[in-house]
């Protein structure tokens, strides 16, 4: 069953565009074949984050990213069950958002889904869009 991790964190005070990119790359290049999909935005030194896929495998990942010192508070939003993705039609993949057309794109996605009969993924959506409106 699908699993899914939402987090906000924060860039730690020294990161540079240099890590952020090597963050992106990292996130692009391990997770497309685990086959987690969902997104990673960076938005004025706040990271928001979207893990789906098989929990053995969003847990390795998550756990790993907790472990990062290139972020900080990192705010566990909703770690659920889904049933099924919402986002892995979404760009085919793993979505990467570090600029504001794409974070424009994310929003636009998420209010076309908005009204997907799957309650628990509806409560991330929910979310989601929230806080990106927020950031
Ligand atoms: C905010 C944030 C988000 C991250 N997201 C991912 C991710 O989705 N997938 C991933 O493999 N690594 C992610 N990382 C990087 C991991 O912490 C770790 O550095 C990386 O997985 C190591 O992979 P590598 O051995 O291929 O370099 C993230 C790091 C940060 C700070």
């Amino acid at each position: 069953m699908t699993y899914s991790v939402l987090y906000i964190s924060s860039a730690a005070p020294d990161l540079n565009h240099n890590d952020v990119q090597d963050i992106m790359e990292a996130a692009a290049a391990n997770n497309d074949p685990l086959q987690i999909s969902g997104f990673l935005v960076f938005d004025d030194g706040n990271f928001l984050q979207l893990l789906e896929g098989e929990e053995e495998q969003v847990n390795m990942i998550y756990d790993r990213i907790k472990k990062d010192l290139r972020h900080r508070n990192i705010i566990p939003v909703l770690e659920q069950h889904t049933g099924i993705k919402g986002f892995d039609f979404y760009h085919s993949g793993f979505r990467i958002c570090d600029n504001p057309k794409l974070v424009e794109e994310l929003k636009n996605y998420v209010s076309l889904i908005r009204n997907i009969e799957a309650p628990q993924l509806r409560k991330t959506i929910n979310l989601v869009d929230a806080i990106l409106h927020a950031m």
